[in-house]
Parts: C-alpha cells; sequence; structure tokens
C-alpha cells in the first residue's frame, strides 16, 4: 500500500491565496501520493468570525497532518496583524518548529543582481533560530501615550534553544552537499555579540563548544552588519550560516534578492521528527494582491522543500528542474521581467512537472 502523506494547506491572505494553488499544481503534477486538507485561517476569517486558530488547532495539526503548507498571513483590514502572529507565529512556538532552514539557491545566473555571479556561486543556507530571541513576546510599555513612555523588548535566548539550532546546523551541514554535489564543511555563525554581550557570549561559548564535536567541518564566525555587507558583495563564500531569529528574519530578504527576489525563496518551518510547516519566505504584498501577478515560483519551490523532507526527492527534484526550466524559457512574472500571469507560470511548471 502507498504511504501518503497527509497535508494541511493554509493559504492565509493576499498573494499567498494566489500562488498556494500553483504549488498544489505542481505537487498534483508530481504525482507524490499526498492527500490535501485546506484550512481558512487567515484575515478573512478573523474579520468574521473573529477565531484565528481554533480551539487545539496547533494540537490537530500536530496529530493529523505529516506536514503544513503556509502561503503568508498579513492584512492591512488587521493593523494589528495580531491574527498573522496568533496563526504563523503560533504554528512556529507552539508546534516548537526550532529550525527556520532557508535555502539560497540561484536557479539561473540571469537572476542575480551581482555581476559576474554565476548560478553555482550562490548555494547556500541559512540556518535561522525559529522559537526564541525577540518574537518571543517578553517585555511590556510602561506609561505609555506620555513624555515618559518606555517600551522594553527583551531578546530571550535560552542554552537548549541555542544548543539544539547550533547542533542542527553542524548536523545539516554533515548531511548535506551543494547543487553540484559538494558536501557540505563550513558553519558560520553570525551574531552582533560586540555590542550585545550576554546573548552573543552564549551563542559565542555554544558555538566553539558544538563546534569542537564536528572537527570536519570549518567554523566561522561573522558579526550581522559586515555579513550583510559580504552576502552583497561575494556571496561565494557562504555554505552554512546560522544565526538568531530577527538577524535570520533580516539577512534571509537580503539572500532572497541574490536568487532573483523574494518572490523566489522557499523555507521551511522544522522539528525534526514531527509535523513540520513550509511557506515562501515572501509576505501577503496586499498592493500585488488580487491581479494575478505574484511569482508563484517561491510557493511552488517551497511545494519542493516539502516534498524532500517528507522523503519524495524525486518528484520533489521534478519541480526543481520545472522551475529552473521555467527561468530558464523566461516563464516567468513581470518581477523576473517575463510577462506571464501567476496562473500562466503555474500552469506552465504543473505541464512540465508532469511532462518529465
Ligand atoms: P512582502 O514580502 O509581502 O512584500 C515585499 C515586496 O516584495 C513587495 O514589493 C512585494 O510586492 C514583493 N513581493 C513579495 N512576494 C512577491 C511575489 N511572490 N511576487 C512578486 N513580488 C513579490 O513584505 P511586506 O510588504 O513587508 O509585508 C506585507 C504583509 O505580509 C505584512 O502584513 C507582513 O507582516 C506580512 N508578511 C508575512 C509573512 C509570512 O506570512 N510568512 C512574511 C513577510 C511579511
Ligand atoms: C518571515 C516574516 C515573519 C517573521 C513576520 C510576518 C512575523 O517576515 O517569515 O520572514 O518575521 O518571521
Ligand atoms: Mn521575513
Amino acid at each position: 500500500m502507498i504511504d501518503r502523506k497527509r497535508v494541511a494547506v493554509i493559504a492565509g491572505d493576499g498573494i499567498g491565496r494566489e500562488v498556494i494553488p500553483q504549488a498544489l499544481r505542481a505537487l498534483e503534477a508530481s504525482g507524490a501520493p499526498l492527500t490535501l486538507t485546506d484550512f481558512d485561517w487567515g484575515a478573512d476569517r478573523y474579520l468574521s468570525d473573529g477565531t484565528t486558530v481554533p480551539r487545539d488547532g496547533f494540537e490537530m495539526l500536530g496529530r493529523d497532518f505529516h506536514a503544513v503548507l503556509a502561503g503568508a498571513f498579513g492584512d492591512p483590514r488587521v493593523p494589528s496583524n495580531i491574527h498573522a502572529k496568533e496563526i504563523l507565529l503560533g504554528m512556529r512556538f507552539r508546534m516548537d518548529l526550532y529550525v527556520n532552514l532557508r535555502p539560497v539557491r540561484l536557479l539561473d545566473a540571469s537572476l542575480c543582481p551581482l555581476k559576474g555571479i554565476e548560478s553555482r556561486d550562490v548555494d547556500f543556507v541559512v540556518i535561522r533560530e525559529n522559537t526564541e530571541g525577540v518574537y518571543v513576546d517578553s517585555g511590556g510599555v510602561f506609561k505609555q501615550g506620555t513624555p515618559d513612555e518606555v517600551a522594553i523588548q527583551e531578546d530571550i535566548n535560552t542554552r537548549k534553544g541555542v544548543e539544539r539550532i547550533i547542533r542542527y546546523s553542524f548536523e545539516y551541514c554533515s548531511n548535506s552537499r551543494t547543487a553540484d554535489g559538494r558536501p557540505r564543511n563550513r558553519v558560520l555563525m553570525c551574531d552582533k555579540s560586540n555590542a550585545m554581550t550576554y546573548a552573543g557570549g552564549l551563542w559565542q561559548r555554544v558555538f566553539k563548544e558544538v563546534a569542537a564535536e564536528y572537527p570536519a567541518i570549518k567554523s566561522e564566525h561573522m558579526f550581522v552588519d559586515a555579513l550583510c555587507m559580504q552576502m552583497a558583495r561575494d556571496p561565494r563564500q557562504f555554505d552554512v550560516i546560522v544565526t538568531n531569529n530577527l538577524f535570520g528574519d533580516i539577512i534571509t530578504d537580503l539572500a532572497a534578492s541574490l536568487q532573483g527576489g523574494l518572490g523566489m525563496a522557499a523555507s521551511g518551518n522544522i522539528h525534526p521528527g514531527r509535523t513540520s510547516m513550509f511557506e515562501p519566505v515572501h509576505g501577503s504584498a496586499p498592493l500585488l494582491a488580487g491581479k494575478n501577478k505574484a511569482n508563484p515560483m517561491g510557493a511552488i519551490l517551497t511545494s519542493a522543500l516539502m516534498l524532500a523532507h517528507l522523503g519524495f526527492q524525486q518528484a520533489s527534484a521534478r519541480i526543481e528542474a520545472a522551475v529552473r526550466e521555467a527561468v530558464r524559457q523566461s516563464k516567468t512574472t513581470g518581477d523576473l521581467g517575463g510577462n506571464l500571469s501567476t496562473n500562466e507560470v503555474g500552469d506552465w511548471i504543473a505541464s512540465r512537472v508532469a511532462s518529465v
């Protein structure tokens, strides 16, 4: 009997609702044995009945599904962003998805804004801590609305949290290869320990301890400001980057621009051995939404990442090859210089996946 994997699909808001259907078409064309179930969590539902995640929603995802495929959350009609926080950060925190894996791959040299960069020159992975840091919502405001107002947003770093993400990065490095087959062999830790000495100090100490257990892997370090400069100057130098929640968020938007923009970047929110969640790096792009113009490739590549995680390596590789070919043949949306709609790009990729 075929071992079908159950996937919960939460398209969310804005362009999430346009790009996720294209990812589903690619998944279907790949023939991977999946059972998909849609959920309406997002701004519309919140505005209609005030709910973000139904009672026991996270437990249900963990119990009944092998993976979650999500679009994007954020809607100008919900200025507090409360639904996005409860749904997206809710999944990351409550399901303890402590690894935010963001591969940075340039599928075609034409997409990179840097001079003289080949496709193989951009092939690294950012491993972002996903359950701690300034995202924890620890802090508060005092004397709000007065000239003496105080706002505190605490940066929470636990020994356990720092150690598990650093260890995951060394394990990932030990067990993965670049697209052209080179075994990965370097882990770079990115922090701001020259200014944030308490949190940075913990990261530094743990990094050195864990690195000592992996003598075959070269350990490196950069401050986050210098890393941004280096990323825009020469992306060839990176292999595996590990960093905290906030820096990981920021540097992966920068890294997306090396890949052709936010419309190309994929990510996984992972707890090894548990139900994990996959989503494109981009947001709901409210100004672009409803126009059939958003680039679906980031969402489609995300579905390929999910397939690989679920053990369907061949189907995953076929989807990725189809996206690469679409770029090569300029079957792209406006952000990549093409003139196709979201649906047309999705059509092209799905039929390519089905035909190879
Ligand atoms: P965004 O990623 O939505 O958009 C940033 C820019 O990139 C915009 O110019 C947009 O048009 C462009 N862009 C993004 N995705 C694209 C695609 N697939 N094709 C073509 N162009 C694309 O970020 P933002 O504008 O800062 O945020 C908009 C909303 O999305 C906010 O509510 C924010 O909180 C939310 N957001 C959600 C997620 C998520 O759910 N994972 C991620 C980021 C932002
Ligand atoms: C991302 C997004 C989220 C984050 C927002 C929407 C909270 O920017 O997934 O990169 O900061 O993690
Ligand atoms: Mn982000």
